[in-house]
């Protein structure tokens, strides 16, 4: 595995590569299991694959979420070297190797961005399109592997790709989660103890959820997950939405659920001063 900084270097790599299918993992660092996973199914389906370490300044709309951000580069390095085989790469550039100049795109996503985590935090898909499609047109792979657990970024990507009529197959991942349920984030990490010690009902609220869904009232459901969640009173529920798999359009009836179509239960929760989402399949 090559450790590479210089984004001259990455695009000479890669050219070499040319002939091979090339699979990227964009990160953002402070690796765990949910990260290493989609390195894995990457390295299945690639014959060589790229996974980028990139703590992205322009998709923080909170700045002091992005001061506290997890740093671990070289324990990630290590554990990626031990799944990496030798002609895989590892990205780590600088901010002056990713915006040289400050990037003053503006991409409008539709439909996907207007809801959930978009209106709550202005500016940050856009921030999640610049980083992203400029990784993509540096790297040209033929798939990059996303996780589930960022459920509206998903789909914000895959309508990013044909935007920009790119040739990429975006690969979903399921969510990787800790023993005791929760969703594994980089951010688990700075939760304070007591409610460390509480998160895991964020999941089994919303387990809970789509047990009764298609039975109970959408509405009845979704106040179920806030007042089990807020009900600790260390947590507290910022959305929790049911939304349909590829429009993310909430429905508030259960005469608006199309069988045809695939929900899921996303929510957004504040753990002090720790933002956590976490996402559940209904049907
Ligand atoms: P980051 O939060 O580091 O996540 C990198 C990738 O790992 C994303 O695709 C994310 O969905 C996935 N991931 C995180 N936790 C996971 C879990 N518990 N199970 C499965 N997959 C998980 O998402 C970003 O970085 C950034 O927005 C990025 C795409 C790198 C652009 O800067």
């Amino acid at each position: 595995m090559k450790v590479v900084h210089k984004v001259k270097r990455l695009k000479s790599l890669v050219k070499k590569s040319a002939s091979k299918t090339i699979g990227l993992v964009p990160t953002m660092g402070a690796l765990h299991d949910g990260h290493l996973s989609l390195v894995k199914r990457a390295i299945e389906s690639s014959d060589v694959v790229v996974v980028s370490i990139y703590v992205n300044p322009t998709q923080f709309n909170d700045k002091s979420d992005y001061a506290r951000y997890p740093h671990t580069v070289k324990a990630d390095i290590k554990a990626l070297r031990e799944l990496l085989r030798a002609q895989d790469i590892v990205f780590v550039p600088t901010d002056e190797e990713m915006y040289p100049e400050p990037d003053t795109r503006h991409f409008d996503f539709g439909k996907v961005e207007q809801v959930m985590e978009g209106p709550l935090r202005p500016g940050h898909f856009n921030g999640v399109g610049q980083i992203v499609s400029k990784l993509f047109m540096l790297v040209e792979p033929d798939k990059a592997f996303f996780g589930l657990k960022d459920f509206q970024q998903v789909a914000v990507i895959k309508n990013l790709v044909k935007q920009l009529g790119m040739n990429i197959e975006i690969v979903p991942c399921p969510i990787i989660r800790e023993k005791d349920g929760l969703a594994m984030s980089s951010r688990n990490r700075l939760l304070e103890a007591d409610r460390r010690a509480v998160a895991p009902i964020i999941s089994k609220a919303i387990y809970a959820a789509a047990e009764k869904f298609g039975k109970e009232e959408i509405a009845e459901i979704k106040k179920g997950v806030v007042d089990t969640i807020d009900g600790t009173g260390l947590l507290k529920v910022e959305y929790f939405e049911v939304v349909d798999d590829t429009e993310l359009v909430p429905i508030y009836s259960n005469a608006d659920i199309d069988p045809s179509k695939k929900y899921y239960g996303c929510g957004a929760v504040q753990a002090g001063a720790i933002r956590l989402i976490d996402n559940v399949a209904m049907n």
